[in-house]
């Protein structure tokens, strides 16, 4: 039988539009569930995700773009919150070196910048979020949300509720 799965599409305005629908997510995240971010440089993945750590708890500081560590980790008062960016990572190898694969259902949520960039680096089960600049305002992004899994298919439907 195919998972479940849940789809849907939201358009943000602003950076901080972009950011309040990350932190909407964060209020929801639980350990082992896992994020796919993915569209071109300055999409807005960064955004969503420090959105999403303030609504896991994470002090706002302890944010920063993980793009030469892999994996950073941040200490949320909800929960812990893994940010990896694999937009450097060479192949599934590499990222094997890091440890990325032992935060896969792990102890906190793993949000992951670039999954695209290393087929099968997550599993099939995940919510993933498609970015896309509007091409005629800049400050417009298009968001695809798309949960398979029981699990990630209820955090699409709560991310897109009304
Ligand atoms: N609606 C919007 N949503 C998100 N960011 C926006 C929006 N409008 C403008 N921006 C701007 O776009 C930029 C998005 O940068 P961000 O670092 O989040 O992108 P990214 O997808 O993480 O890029 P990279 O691939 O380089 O990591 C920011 O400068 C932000 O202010
Ligand atoms: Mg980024």
């Amino acid at each position: 039988m195919a998972p479940a799965r849940f789809a849907g599409a939201r358009t943000t305005r602003s950076a901080a539009a972009t950011r309040r629908l990350g932190v909407r997510l964060g209020a929801q995240l639980e350990p082992g569930d896992v994020v796919a971010l993915l569209g071109d440089l300055g999409a807005g993945k960064t955004q969503l995700i420090r959105g999403a750590c303030e609504g896991a708890g994470v002090a706002p500081q302890e944010v920063a773009s993980p793009t030469f560590a892999i994996v950073a980790e941040y200490r949320g008062s909800r929960l812990p919150v893994f940010h990896a960016d694999l937009y450097r990572v060479a192949d599934e190898d590499e990222l094997h070196a890091t440890g990325f694969f032992d935060l896969v259902g792990g102890p906190g949520a793993l949000l992951v910048e670039w999954a695209d960039r290393v087929p099968g680096a997550l599993p099939e089960e995940r919510l993933e979020l498609r970015l896309a600049h509007d091409p005629e305002r800049p400050s417009v992004r298009h968001l695809e949300v798309i949960g398979t899994g029981a699990r990630h298919a209820a955090l699409a439907r709560a991310l897109l509720a009304r």
